[in-house]
């Protein structure tokens, strides 16, 4: 959820506070701050409102001089998004500043402590409680005070702490949140994700959680909260830092929108050989997938939408029962599964805490759980038992585009898999499945290609507050997409409906002019869906027509149309989504909106 990064080194450590906060404010922006040790005192400055508030107003004051220092970027959870609920915060005694990035879970009990003590809160937030432990707990040993303070704490927390005796050291501390540590020559960063530090340096290393890193220009110690020293692998990031800028586009929506044909040929790519699936990274076996008798797929947003069409392919291939459920829902649901239920989570961060719960929940029933994951090392991927990544690359607009279309890509590959394994197809089967797989990439680049008139379709639309999707199966999987995708760019109020549903209540909405997006690339649906356009247009509404390309039929009923190229039913809905995206983005551009931090939503979501 919020962002922080930290450093200590030899360089003025403001500007890469702040570089680094701009690129970690898809996480959270409502409001922002930075703290620095500028000869031997703790200088703080924050600021309600995105990164550029916080970075207007520290230049309109006196330079913040200093090698070290910690910033953030906040998604309020406790407390309104103000100045003063913004982080870091100080200690009363104005020797110690942290940042964080989490929920304290008994921050009331530990607040009261506090008060009691005599220390006096400036905030609302469950975090300040940790600055003034840290005040209570020093006796000089900075490193043994946020021992302490780690010790006393409930819930998750990825912190950065800095104290002003100590001009040249920060320390981290991860409990069930992000923190990953960059090694530099001469200098060390701490960052919540990886796009902060990728700039500076690409010798990272993943801190696991119940961990503690003591930063110091010459280098990092890590220990493990008994105090014992801990050795860890410096780990090499493999891509560069303009795959996390907008290169040259208005939005990294659009950017990775555009990206999609690239990130699909290397999540599939390596991924094909010989004529069959290889899933390298995972230890699933041949007579473990035998016994499987269900599979159940838990995920949140459009993860959850990437399990829904996945769904569709995997049945119709491996004939085992696919249950898609919401991650947020299934935890509490005293769910029905065992050894003999396959639990794939599907996370684009890998950090959802939602999602986190439901997998540990469902490892401790017993199922084996196996996660599709971007984000390298994340909680998710290393909780699960195996983890297949989607290789998308660095996603930075809070609406996830290529993070979505490469779930559901590894899906059908995964679909393939185990079909095979369960001899459900014979080898020409499988050889041709594989090779439309393949052609995937070109596929999505085709999709853009064809629709090249979206943006005046966007222009002719933007103005409807309300309008529904329709579609039927797979084309049901990409009306949900479509629709989420709609709602969280524009706020324009939009509706996935199974099409055949619509009859049975949600018609007496459809009135003159209302837009209503009939997705109809389901061949063997489409006369039950011309059907159901034709019910819509007979009440008024307007109808964006999205199918096949060629298909004249569903063009002469339509007021408008969209174009998906043709390929195997099975993968159609992956495709079908790209124009989907594309409007999105324009209907939102031409409403003015945010497009890449949308209000009140953040990147990745680590409460529940
Ligand atoms: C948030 C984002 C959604 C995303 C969902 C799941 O709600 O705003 O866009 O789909 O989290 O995120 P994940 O990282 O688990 O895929």
């Amino acid at each position: 959820m919020c962002g922080i990064v930290g450093y200590t080194g030899n360089e003025n450590v403001t500007p890469i506070l702040l570089n680094g906060l701009k690129k970690l404010e898809y996480r959270g922006y409502d409001s922002a701050g930075i703290a620095v040790i500028n000869e031997g005192k703790l200088e703080l400055v924050k600021s309600s409102g995105m990164i550029s508030a916080l970075c207007e107003k520290v230049e309109n004051r006196p330079a913040m001089k200093g090698t070290t220092g910690i910033g953030h970027t906040r998604w309020a959870t406790h407390g309104a998004p103000t100045d003063q609920n913004a982080h870091p915060h100080m200690s009363n005694d104005g020797r110690f500043a942290i940042v964080h990035n989490g929920i304290i879970e008994n921050y009331v009990d530990l607040r009261e402590e506090l008060i009691q003590c005599g220390f006096t809160f400036l905030s609302e937030t469950d975090t300040e409680v940790i600055v003034h432990l840290l005040e209570m707990y020093y006796k000089g040993n900075f490193r043994a005070a946020v021992m302490k303070v780690a010790s006393r704490l409930e819930g998750s927390y990825g912190l950065g702490c800095i104290c002003s005796d100590h001009p040249d050291t920060v320390i981290a501390v991860k409990e069930a949140s992000p923190l990953i540590i960059g090694v530099g020559a001469g200098e060390t960063f701490f960052a919540s994700d990886v796009t902060a530090l990728v700039s500076y340096t690409k010798n990272v290393i993943y801190l696991d959680d119940g961990e503690l890193c003591e930063m110091t220009p010459s280098g990092v110690s890590i220990y493990d909260f008994a105090g014992r020293r801990i050795e860890k692998p410096v780990s090499r990031v493999v891509w560069d830092i303009e795959a996390a800028e907008k290169g040259g586009y208005d939005h990294f929506m659009l950017k990775e929108i555009m990206e999609q044909p690239r990130a699909l040929k290397t999540a599939i790519d390596h991924r094909i050989k010989d004529g069959r699936v290889v899933l390298d990274d995972i230890s699933l076996t041949p007579d473990y997938l035998k016994t499987v008798n269900k599979i159940v797929i838990l995920a949140c947003g459009s993860a959850y939408y990437a399990g829904c069409a996945g769904k569709y392919t995997i049945e119709a291939l491996t004939r085992v029962p696919v249950f898609a459920e919401l991650a947020s829902e299934f935890r509490y649901s005293n769910p029905i599964i065992d050894e003999k239920t396959l639990v794939i989570v599907i996370s684009q961060s890998g950090e959802t805490a939602d999602t986190i719960a439901a997998l540990k929940e469902a490892k401790s029933i017993g199922a084996r759980t196996l996660a599709i994951v971007n984000v390298v090392a994340s909680t998710i991927a290393k909780l699960a038992d195996d983890v297949i990544y989607t290789r998308a690359g660095p996603e930075i607009a809070v609406a996830t585009t290529k993070g979505y279309t490469t779930q559901v890509a590894v899906l059908y590959l995964f679909a393939v898999y185990m079909a095979d394994i369960l001899g459900k197809i014979d080898s020409a089967e499988r050889m041709r499945l594989l090779s439309e797989i393949e052609k995937i990439p070109s596929m999505v680049q085709r999709a853009i290609d064809l629709n090249r008139h979206i943006p005046y379709l966007a222009s002719k639309y933007y103005k409807n507050t309300s309008l529904f999707f329709i579609g039927r199966n797979t084309d049901y999987a990409a009306c949900l997409e479509g629709s989420l995708k709609l709602k969280e760019i524009s706020y324009i109020h939009s509706e996935a409906y199974a099409a055949g549903e619509l009859k049975h209540g949600t018609i007496t909405l459809i009135e003159p002019g209302r837009l209503v997006i009939a997705l109809a690339c389901c061949e063997r649906l489409f006369d039950k869906m011309l059907s159901n356009i034709k019910e819509v247009k007979a009440r008024g509404a307007k109808v964006l027509g999205v199918a096949l390309e060629g298909n004249l039929r569903i063009f002469a009923e339509t007021d408008d149309g969209i174009s998906v190229p043709r390929f195997d039913p099975l993968f159609c809905s992956l495709a079908e989504v790209i124009p989907l995206q594309i409007f999105a983005y324009y209907v939102a551009k031409e409403n003015g909106c945010d497009i890449d931090k949308p209000k009140n939503l953040a990147k990745s979501v680590t409460v529940e």
